[in-house]
């Protein structure tokens, strides 16, 4: 298979969706890689190191018109639309379901498009967004206390506190991936860390794992109102699955925080946990409100493109090998989790939530697959 690497165009997008270890593995199994000049700098990645494991540079042209298979991050946008062909694979971040515009061109260019957020294992595990959480989780604590610094607003405190001088307190809400990224960070760097969830297993295995090192608490609204009158810096990470996040942290609990704590709601993507957050971008990633600092960046991972780029990477290759090896039809037959990817197999929305956003019924892959 012919398989493409476009430079990301989208405004701050700085990935890559394929490493040179990845072009080297696909180029052994037999198939073709052509890259976009370019398309690794925002990652620190050279296109010498391509060109080093066997692929093709080429002009981004070529890479649409010759690519079978076109490999992206984000969504395609407005530039790229007429760069579609029908029967082109494209394996990429859509999050569709808020852009009826972009599934409406998706159906009209006859493409397979498979989303990496919808890849889903059958224990409902979501593999192709697990790194970009485990990156946006540990990068919460180490935002958190970059601000906390008295120089850039916050309280003035040093996480880890020092001999004599106690540690700061870290709160998280949520112990799902970005939580338990969030605590493992907080942990290592010496803070007095408290966790909370809903679900009792969750707060369990981190009871298990750090023994009494951090402190697990059930989350309800009595329990919150008492942690984030203590918290230092809060980290929001709760998801409910398909929804909205729900608002824990109302503006009058926000009112008792301490002046010069700070808040780095994760959650902020889906809303946000804390009542008080709205969405900031990295040129701009913080405000303050009754005193207390917010970080409310919807696109943490940005801010670590190289890592990003190459835990993205490691996720995704498998199932880019595997496309490549069976091509589409095949390839979604054989693997479920692949098969919930789907959802757009040429002109028809496959994907539940994607069709019902457009008010339609869901074609069945069935008869293609
Ligand atoms: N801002 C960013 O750049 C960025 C990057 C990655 C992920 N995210 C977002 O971070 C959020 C968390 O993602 P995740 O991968 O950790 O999800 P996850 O499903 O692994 O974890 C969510 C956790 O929230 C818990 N939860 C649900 N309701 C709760 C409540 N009322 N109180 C306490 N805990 C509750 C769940 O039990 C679960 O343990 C999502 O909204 C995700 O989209 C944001």
């Amino acid at each position: 298979m012919i398989v493409g690497v476009p430079r990301e165009i989208k405004p701050g997008e700085q990935r890559v969706a394929l490493t040179p270890a990845g072009a080297q593995a696909l180029v052994e199994g037999g198939h073709r890689v052509v890259v976009e000049t370019e398309a690794g700098t925002g990652s620190g990645i050279r296109d010498e190191e391509y060109a080093a494991v066997g692929a093709e540079l080429a002009a981004v042209d070529d890479v649409w018109r010759q690519a079978e298979m076109i490999l992206k991050v984000k969504e395609p946008v407005a530039a790229e639309y007429p760069r579609l062909r029908g029967g082109q694979l494209l394996f990429t971040y859509l999050h569709l379901a808020p852009a009826p515009e972009l599934t409406r061109t998706l159906r009209a260019s006859d493409v397979i498009a498979v989303a990496y957020e919808t890849v889903q294992r059958s224990d409902g595990s979501l593999p192709l967004l697990t790194p970009m959480s485990e990156v946006a989780g540990r990068l919460a604590v180490q935002e958190g206390a970059f601000y906390l610094g008295r120089a850039h607003g916050g309280r003035g405190i040093l996480l880890g506190g020092v001999p004599g001088v106690p540690p700061g307190n870290v709160v998280v809400l949520g112990a799902g991936t970005v939580g338990l990224n969030a605590v493992r960070v907080a942990v290592g760097l010496g803070a007095d860390v408290s966790v909370l969830d809903v679900n009792p297993d969750r707060l369990r295995a981190v009871d298990d794992l750090y023994r009494g090192r951090v402190v697990t608490i059930m989350s309800n609204a009595f329990n919150i109102q008492a942690v984030v009158r203590r918290a230092d810096l809060l980290v929001g990470a709760v998801l409910i699955a398909g929804a909205r996040a729900p608002v824990l942290v109302t503006a009058a609990m926000v009112a008792t925080m301490k002046e010069g704590a700070v808040i780095v709601d994760v959650a902020v993507d889906q809303g946000g946990c804390v009542e008080t957050v709205r969405p900031t971008t990295l040129l701009d990633p913080t405000y303050v409100v009754s005193g207390v600092v917010h970080y409310g960046v919807a696109n943490m991972p940005a801010l670590v493109p190289r890592t990003s780029t190459f835990a993205l990477a490691n996720a995704t290759l498998p199932y880019v090998l595997h496309l490549a090896a069976r091509g589409p039809r095949d390839a979604v037959r054989a693997d479920p989790a692949l098969a919930r990817g789907v959802n757009v197999w040429r002109g028809r929305i496959i994907h539940p939530a994607v069709a019902s956003a457009l008010g339609e019924a869901p074609a069945t892959l069935d008869p293609v697959a």
